[in-house]
């Protein structure tokens, strides 16, 4: 088992990624002094597989965990789930010592967080990530949100959770499709952190498709401790955690332009990484093989290069709109080469619009 810490002051706290480490939950809620309501807070798919396994940990030490269900997907992250759950807690007479456990996904998380940030104005939280995703990205950093019917996180906060424990043995139930979403994560912090990491994603590809116990773990380990470095610089997300972004400006609005449906938030960032490293490339900085070698990796991974259905102009427009939304600058977070990220201020709009022009269509 390897030990990250997310070094944040009093709001520090440590992710343990390691195969098989889901029976160690128990203990270390009971160390963490829990007294309150222990609500688990997952989706049926994943209780039918690992909630016993979890609720048995903690029955070990003597903690009877609330288990509350919510839908899956994104049907969790929506202000009738939100009232639903607080709700429950508030129909459990949860005080504010209260602990919150996620069991699942990106959006399980960021909804358990969500409550768990603004119930009673804040109460403790853990997070245990089963998706790829998950592991790697959105357990930590503490963004939480919940979507609103016209706009996706829209409303959310940021709340550290008290501690994380990624188990990669959960991983091996997962779809491939949705393993290749944790893989684009890994691929973008490859191309904009570690140049050693992407080389490791080329080099281990059968292994960690194959969900290679001990390749997981240091792969995890590696973007967990990258994640946390540029998290620990810039916690509330105004500066370098930007380079988080690389291929969500061109994949958010594939997204949108696809109306979230068709293509997953992995599969469109898969295509926003290739156009944006073709905005690179226009800029002056990665070079035409670079570019090749990417997207190379990110087709070797099962994702894809292009997408279809939607016109460049529509794909502009979004991004366009967005800038106007966050009105502030347009920026966009791109690999100056291969394994060191950077932050461009208003990309020249030709260059943006025929990179798009270079992903769209089959
Ligand atoms: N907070 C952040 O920093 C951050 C970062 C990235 C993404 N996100 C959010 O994360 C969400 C996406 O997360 P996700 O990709 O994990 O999706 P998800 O939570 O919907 O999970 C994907 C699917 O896998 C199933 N599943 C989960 N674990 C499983 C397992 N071990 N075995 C079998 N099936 C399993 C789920 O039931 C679901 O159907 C989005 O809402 C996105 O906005 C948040
Ligand atoms: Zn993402």
């Amino acid at each position: 088992m390897q030990t990250v810490v997310v070094n944040l002051g009093v709001r520090s706290y440590p992710v343990y990624i390691g195969h098989e480490i889901l029976p160690r939950l128990g203990g270390l809620v009971k160390s963490t002094g829990a007294e309150d309501i222990v609500a688990l807070v997952t989706v049926p798919v994943v209780r039918g597989l690992y909630g016993k396994a979890a609720e048995g940990t903690l029955l070990k030490e003597g903690i009877k965990p609330e288990v509350l269900e919510v839908p899956d997907g994104e049907a969790a992250k929506t202000p009738e789930v939100f009232m639903e759950v607080v709700g429950r807690l508030l129909g459990l007479n949860a005080g504010r010592g209260a602990l919150i456990i996620s069991l699942g996904g990106g959006c399980v998380g960021d909804l358990a967080g969500f409550v768990a940030a603004t119930y009673m104005r804040g109460v403790n939280l853990m997070h245990v990530p089963t998706t790829l995703l998950a592991q790697v990205d959105s357990s930590v950093g503490g963004k939480v949100a919940i979507n609103h019917p016209n706009a996706k996180n829209l409303i959310g906060t940021v709340y550290q959770p008290r501690l994380v424990l990624a188990d990669t043995a959960l991983l091996k139930t997962l779809p491939p499709r949705e393993v290749g979403c944790g893989m684009a994560e890994l691929i973008k912090c490859g191309a904009m952190l570690d140049y050693r990491l992407l080389e490791s994603l080329e080099s281990d590809r059968d292994d960690l498709l194959r969900l290679d116990g001990a390749r997981l773990e240091e792969i995890v380990s590696t973007a967990v401790r990258l994640k946390a470095g540029v998290v620990a610089g810039d916690e509330l997300d105004y500066g370098s955690r930007m380079l988080l972004n690389f291929g969500h400006t061109i994949g958010h609005a594939i997204e949108a332009a696809t109306a979230y449906e068709g293509y997953s938030h992995g599969e469109a960032i898969a295509v926003g990484m290739v156009a944006e490293a073709k905005v690179s490339r226009a800029l002056g900085f990665m070079s035409e093989k670079e570019v090749e070698r990417l997207e190379g990796l990110i087709s070797a991974y099962g994702l894809p290069v292009h997408v279809s259905g939607v016109t460049p102009e529509s794909i502009m427009q979004l991004i366009a709109h967005d800038k106007k939304v966050k009105s502030g600058r347009w920026r966009i977070s791109l690999p100056k080469r291969l394994g060191e990220g950077t932050v461009i201020e208003d990309p020249s709009r030709e260059a943006v619009l025929s990179a798009i022009r270079e992903v769209v269509g089959d």
